[in-house]
Protein backbone atom coordinates (compact mmCIF):
# COMPACT_ATOMS: atom_id res chain seq x y z
CA UNK A 1 0.00 0.00 0.00
CA UNK A 2 3.03 2.36 0.00
CA UNK A 3 3.38 4.73 -3.13
CA UNK A 4 0.64 4.93 -5.76
CA UNK A 5 -0.34 8.86 -3.94
CA UNK A 6 -3.01 11.06 -5.75
CA UNK A 7 -1.95 13.88 -7.59
CA UNK A 8 -4.11 16.96 -6.26
CA UNK A 9 -4.41 20.16 -8.64
CA UNK A 10 -4.55 23.28 -6.61
CA UNK A 11 -7.45 25.68 -8.28
CA UNK A 12 -8.42 28.17 -6.10
CA UNK A 13 -5.57 29.14 -4.52
CA UNK A 14 -3.92 29.37 -7.81
CA UNK A 15 -7.23 31.46 -9.09
CA UNK A 16 -5.29 35.06 -10.58
CA UNK A 17 -2.64 33.22 -11.81
CA UNK A 18 -1.78 33.27 -15.81
CA UNK A 19 -4.12 30.49 -17.13
CA UNK A 20 -1.86 27.94 -18.29
CA UNK A 21 0.25 28.05 -15.12
CA UNK A 22 -0.80 24.92 -13.14
CA UNK A 23 0.01 23.84 -9.42
CA UNK A 24 -0.06 20.40 -8.32
CA UNK A 25 0.36 18.63 -5.20
CA UNK A 26 1.16 14.98 -4.80
CA UNK A 27 -0.83 14.15 -1.26
CA UNK A 28 1.96 11.48 0.62
CA UNK A 29 -0.57 11.30 3.95
CA UNK A 30 -2.43 8.85 1.90
CA UNK A 31 0.45 6.58 2.60
CA UNK A 32 -0.46 4.10 5.11
CA UNK A 33 2.01 5.71 7.95
CA UNK A 34 0.74 8.96 7.16
CA UNK A 35 4.04 10.25 5.18
CA UNK A 36 6.43 10.54 2.63
CA UNK A 37 8.92 8.62 4.87
CA UNK A 38 7.26 5.18 4.28
CA UNK A 39 8.82 5.00 0.57
CA UNK A 40 12.46 5.42 1.96
CA UNK A 41 12.06 3.12 5.17
CA UNK A 42 10.42 0.55 3.12
CA UNK A 43 13.46 0.68 0.61
CA UNK A 44 16.09 1.14 3.26
CA UNK A 45 14.75 -1.59 5.37
CA UNK A 46 14.18 -4.07 1.80
CA UNK A 47 18.18 -3.28 1.32
CA UNK A 48 19.14 -4.12 4.39
CA UNK A 49 17.58 -7.41 4.79
CA UNK A 50 19.14 -7.78 0.72
CA UNK A 51 22.39 -6.83 2.17
CA UNK A 52 22.42 -9.52 5.54
CA UNK A 53 22.79 -6.07 7.42
CA UNK A 54 18.97 -6.62 8.95
CA UNK A 55 18.69 -10.22 9.90
CA UNK A 56 16.27 -11.74 12.56
CA UNK A 57 17.59 -11.04 15.98
CA UNK A 58 18.63 -7.42 15.41
CA UNK A 59 16.50 -4.18 16.47
CA UNK A 60 16.38 -1.20 13.55
CA UNK A 61 17.37 1.99 15.26
CA UNK A 62 16.99 5.67 13.87
CA UNK A 63 16.75 8.81 14.86
CA UNK A 64 14.17 10.88 13.44
CA UNK A 65 12.12 14.49 13.73
CA UNK A 66 9.10 12.17 13.54
CA UNK A 67 7.80 10.73 9.98
CA UNK A 68 10.56 8.43 9.79
CA UNK A 69 9.97 7.03 12.58
CA UNK A 70 6.52 5.80 12.65
CA UNK A 71 7.07 4.29 9.01
CA UNK A 72 9.84 2.63 10.41
CA UNK A 73 7.87 1.48 13.38
CA UNK A 74 4.75 0.45 11.19
CA UNK A 75 7.29 -1.29 8.79
CA UNK A 76 9.74 -2.95 10.99
CA UNK A 77 6.21 -4.21 13.28
CA UNK A 78 5.03 -5.79 9.95
CA UNK A 79 7.96 -7.50 9.67
CA UNK A 80 8.95 -8.75 13.05
CA UNK A 81 12.02 -6.57 13.64
CA UNK A 82 11.56 -4.44 17.12
CA UNK A 83 12.38 -1.11 16.61
CA UNK A 84 14.33 1.75 18.69
CA UNK A 85 13.70 5.80 17.83
CA UNK A 86 15.77 8.62 19.31
CA UNK A 87 13.32 11.66 18.30
CA UNK A 88 13.72 15.45 19.75
CA UNK A 89 11.16 15.82 22.84
CA UNK A 90 8.93 18.64 21.12
CA UNK A 91 8.44 16.55 18.32
CA UNK A 92 4.50 16.63 18.30
CA UNK A 93 2.56 14.32 21.30
CA UNK A 94 0.07 13.09 18.37
CA UNK A 95 3.52 11.48 16.78
CA UNK A 96 4.97 10.07 19.94
CA UNK A 97 1.60 8.21 20.56
CA UNK A 98 1.47 7.21 16.99
CA UNK A 99 5.37 5.50 17.39
CA UNK A 100 3.94 4.47 21.17
CA UNK A 101 1.25 2.55 19.41
CA UNK A 102 3.08 1.06 17.18
CA UNK A 103 4.84 -0.55 19.48
CA UNK A 104 8.36 0.83 18.76
CA UNK A 105 10.56 2.26 21.81
CA UNK A 106 11.50 5.88 22.17
CA UNK A 107 14.70 7.50 23.61
CA UNK A 108 13.83 11.64 23.94
CA UNK A 109 16.71 13.93 22.90
CA UNK A 110 17.37 17.17 23.69
CA UNK A 111 14.74 19.69 22.25
CA UNK A 112 16.80 22.60 21.71
CA UNK A 113 19.26 20.50 19.50
CA UNK A 114 16.59 20.05 17.21
CA UNK A 115 16.91 16.47 14.63
CA UNK A 116 20.70 16.97 15.09
CA UNK A 117 20.34 16.71 19.03
CA UNK A 118 18.32 13.27 18.10
CA UNK A 119 21.20 12.26 15.87
CA UNK A 120 24.23 12.85 17.84
CA UNK A 121 22.42 10.84 20.93
CA UNK A 122 21.65 7.60 18.45
CA UNK A 123 25.18 8.38 17.41
CA UNK A 124 25.99 7.62 20.96
CA UNK A 125 23.66 4.78 21.71
CA UNK A 126 25.23 2.74 19.14
CA UNK A 127 28.74 3.16 19.48
CA UNK A 128 27.86 0.99 22.70
CA UNK A 129 26.16 -1.45 21.06
CA UNK A 130 27.14 -1.43 17.42
CA UNK A 131 25.85 -5.88 16.90
CA UNK A 132 22.52 -5.47 18.10
CA UNK A 133 21.68 -2.72 15.66
CA UNK A 134 20.27 -1.89 11.71
CA UNK A 135 20.34 1.54 11.38
CA UNK A 136 18.92 2.33 8.22
CA UNK A 137 20.70 5.94 8.53
CA UNK A 138 18.49 8.24 6.51
CA UNK A 139 20.59 11.05 6.23
CA UNK A 140 23.40 9.26 4.77
CA UNK A 141 21.56 6.14 2.89
CA UNK A 142 21.68 6.40 -0.83
CA UNK A 143 18.22 4.12 -0.49
CA UNK A 144 16.10 7.33 0.83
CA UNK A 145 16.69 9.22 -1.92
CA UNK A 146 16.44 6.05 -4.15
CA UNK A 147 13.01 5.27 -3.35
CA UNK A 148 11.82 8.64 -4.61
CA UNK A 149 13.66 7.93 -7.88
CA UNK A 150 12.01 4.75 -8.40
CA UNK A 151 8.59 5.26 -6.90
CA UNK A 152 7.41 8.88 -6.38
CA UNK A 153 9.51 10.45 -9.67
CA UNK A 154 7.91 7.92 -12.14
CA UNK A 155 4.52 8.61 -10.49
CA UNK A 156 4.31 12.29 -10.73
CA UNK A 157 5.62 12.45 -14.23
CA UNK A 158 3.27 9.76 -15.44
CA UNK A 159 0.34 11.67 -13.59
CA UNK A 160 1.12 15.06 -15.34
CA UNK A 161 2.07 13.10 -18.38
CA UNK A 162 5.26 14.64 -18.59
CA UNK A 163 4.88 17.85 -18.80
CA UNK A 164 5.92 18.72 -15.16
CA UNK A 165 8.05 22.00 -16.06
CA UNK A 166 8.86 22.26 -12.52
CA UNK A 167 9.39 20.43 -9.11
CA UNK A 168 9.14 22.17 -5.55
CA UNK A 169 10.18 19.94 -2.15
CA UNK A 170 10.85 20.51 1.27
CA UNK A 171 14.59 19.36 2.25
CA UNK A 172 14.91 17.61 5.70
CA UNK A 173 16.93 14.45 4.71
CA UNK A 174 16.87 15.56 1.34
CA UNK A 175 15.77 12.59 -0.01
CA UNK A 176 12.96 13.91 -1.72
CA UNK A 177 14.08 16.34 -3.84
CA UNK A 178 17.48 14.42 -4.42
CA UNK A 179 15.86 11.84 -5.48
CA UNK A 180 12.85 12.49 -7.48
CA UNK A 181 15.08 15.54 -9.03
CA UNK A 182 17.30 12.81 -10.90
CA UNK A 183 14.47 11.06 -12.60
CA UNK A 184 13.20 13.94 -13.51
CA UNK A 185 16.41 15.29 -14.68
CA UNK A 186 16.89 12.08 -17.20
CA UNK A 187 13.93 12.29 -19.08
CA UNK A 188 13.91 16.24 -19.30
CA UNK A 189 17.04 18.32 -18.01
CA UNK A 190 15.05 21.47 -18.29
CA UNK A 191 12.71 20.90 -15.53
CA UNK A 192 13.80 22.73 -12.40
CA UNK A 193 14.45 21.46 -9.31
CA UNK A 194 13.68 24.07 -6.48
CA UNK A 195 14.51 22.90 -3.09
CA UNK A 196 12.33 24.59 -0.25
CA UNK A 197 13.74 25.21 3.57
CA UNK A 198 13.36 27.69 6.84
CA UNK A 199 14.55 31.09 6.34
CA UNK A 200 15.75 30.80 9.97
CA UNK A 201 17.67 28.15 12.08
CA UNK A 202 14.86 28.57 14.55
CA UNK A 203 11.58 27.81 13.26
CA UNK A 204 8.59 25.83 13.41
CA UNK A 205 8.11 23.32 10.03
CA UNK A 206 8.98 19.68 11.75
CA UNK A 207 10.23 17.46 8.97
CA UNK A 208 12.48 21.01 7.52
CA UNK A 209 16.10 21.37 8.57
CA UNK A 210 17.61 25.18 7.93
CA UNK A 211 20.70 23.48 5.69
CA UNK A 212 23.42 26.82 7.03
CA UNK A 213 22.84 25.87 10.33
CA UNK A 214 22.21 21.70 10.00
CA UNK A 215 24.78 18.89 10.07
CA UNK A 216 24.20 18.88 5.89
CA UNK A 217 23.04 15.12 5.15
CA UNK A 218 25.21 13.27 3.17
CA UNK A 219 22.54 12.42 0.43
CA UNK A 220 22.06 15.95 -0.19
CA UNK A 221 23.96 17.71 -2.76
CA UNK A 222 22.94 21.27 -2.88
CA UNK A 223 24.45 21.32 -6.18
CA UNK A 224 22.09 19.54 -7.63
CA UNK A 225 19.04 21.59 -7.63
CA UNK A 226 18.21 24.87 -9.71
CA UNK A 227 17.41 27.32 -6.81
CA UNK A 228 16.20 27.43 -3.01
CA UNK A 229 13.58 29.36 -1.53
CA UNK A 230 13.71 30.33 2.34
CA UNK A 231 10.37 30.44 4.01
CA UNK A 232 9.63 31.88 7.01
CA UNK A 233 7.28 29.69 9.60
CA UNK A 234 4.80 32.66 9.50
CA UNK A 235 4.07 32.57 5.75
CA UNK A 236 4.03 28.22 5.80
CA UNK A 237 1.67 28.31 8.99
CA UNK A 238 -0.48 30.91 6.56
CA UNK A 239 -0.77 28.98 3.72
CA UNK A 240 -1.66 25.52 5.73
CA UNK A 241 -4.60 27.76 6.96
CA UNK A 242 -5.54 28.45 3.70
CA UNK A 243 -4.95 25.14 2.40
CA UNK A 244 -7.86 23.77 4.57
CA UNK A 245 -9.90 26.86 4.64
CA UNK A 246 -9.70 27.44 0.86
CA UNK A 247 -9.19 24.23 -0.29
CA UNK A 248 -10.06 21.50 2.15
CA UNK A 249 -6.97 19.93 2.78
CA UNK A 250 -5.25 19.57 6.17
CA UNK A 251 -1.98 19.40 5.79
CA UNK A 252 1.62 19.97 7.63
CA UNK A 253 3.51 22.70 8.11
CA UNK A 254 6.30 21.84 5.54
CA UNK A 255 3.30 21.04 3.12
CA UNK A 256 2.31 24.94 3.80
CA UNK A 257 6.04 26.05 3.04
CA UNK A 258 6.02 23.56 -0.11
CA UNK A 259 3.27 25.32 -1.60
CA UNK A 260 3.77 29.20 -0.31
CA UNK A 261 7.73 28.43 -2.27
CA UNK A 262 5.07 26.89 -5.30
CA UNK A 263 3.04 30.15 -5.44
CA UNK A 264 6.19 32.24 -5.41
CA UNK A 265 7.55 30.73 -8.60
CA UNK A 266 3.89 30.34 -9.98
CA UNK A 267 3.49 33.84 -10.08
CA UNK A 268 6.62 34.77 -12.15
CA UNK A 269 5.75 32.07 -14.82
CA UNK A 270 3.63 32.56 -18.13
CA UNK A 271 3.01 28.82 -18.73
CA UNK A 272 4.51 25.52 -16.57
CA UNK A 273 2.62 22.79 -14.77
CA UNK A 274 4.11 22.93 -11.50
CA UNK A 275 4.69 19.71 -8.96
CA UNK A 276 5.25 20.09 -5.32
CA UNK A 277 5.34 17.35 -2.38
CA UNK A 278 2.78 17.68 0.15
CA UNK A 279 4.54 15.60 2.84
CA UNK A 280 1.62 14.73 5.04
CA UNK A 281 -1.43 15.16 6.71
CA UNK A 282 -2.16 17.80 9.61
CA UNK A 283 -4.40 15.71 12.10
CA UNK A 284 -0.80 15.38 13.94
CA UNK A 285 0.03 18.30 14.44
CA UNK A 286 -3.51 19.70 15.79
CA UNK A 287 -1.91 20.01 19.39
CA UNK A 288 1.09 22.27 18.30
CA UNK A 289 2.05 25.82 17.80
CA UNK A 290 0.23 25.53 14.18
CA UNK A 291 -3.07 25.50 15.57
CA UNK A 292 -3.09 27.02 19.05
CA UNK A 293 -3.89 30.50 18.96
CA UNK A 294 -4.14 30.79 15.10
CA UNK A 295 -7.20 32.81 15.17
CA UNK A 296 -6.03 35.57 17.16
CA UNK A 297 -2.60 35.26 14.90
CA UNK A 298 -4.78 35.50 12.15
CA UNK A 299 -7.16 38.17 13.35
CA UNK A 300 -3.90 40.21 14.29
CA UNK A 301 -3.64 41.00 10.49
CA UNK A 302 0.34 39.60 10.45
CA UNK A 303 -0.57 36.62 8.13
CA UNK A 304 -0.67 37.42 3.97
CA UNK A 305 -4.15 36.04 2.61
CA UNK A 306 -4.02 37.56 -1.04
CA UNK A 307 -1.69 36.62 -3.93
C1 LIG B 1 6.66 16.51 7.39
C2 LIG B 1 7.90 16.38 6.56
N1 LIG B 1 8.08 17.23 5.56
C3 LIG B 1 9.18 17.18 4.78
C4 LIG B 1 10.19 16.27 4.98
C5 LIG B 1 11.42 16.31 4.13
O1 LIG B 1 11.59 15.22 3.29
P1 LIG B 1 13.04 14.69 2.92
O2 LIG B 1 13.61 14.08 4.16
O3 LIG B 1 12.83 13.70 1.85
O4 LIG B 1 13.87 15.86 2.49
C6 LIG B 1 10.04 15.36 6.02
C7 LIG B 1 11.10 14.40 6.27
O5 LIG B 1 11.47 14.06 7.35
C8 LIG B 1 8.87 15.42 6.83
O6 LIG B 1 8.71 14.57 7.88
Amino acid sequence: MIGATPLLEIRRIARGLHPTVRIFAKLEGFNPGGSVKDRPALKMIQEGIKAGRLAPGKTIIDSTSGNTGIALALIGRVLGYPVELVVPSNVSLERKRIIAALGARVTYSDPLEGSDGAIRLCGKILQEKAEKYFKPDQYFNPMNSQAHYETTSPEIYRQTEGEITHFIAGIGTGGTIMGTGRFLKEKNSRIRLIAVEPDDALHGLEGLKHMASSIVPGIYHEEKVDEKIPVSTENAYAMVYRLSQEEGILVGQSSGAAMHAALQVARQLRSGTLVTIFPDFGDKYLTTNLWVGWRERMAVGNLQFSI
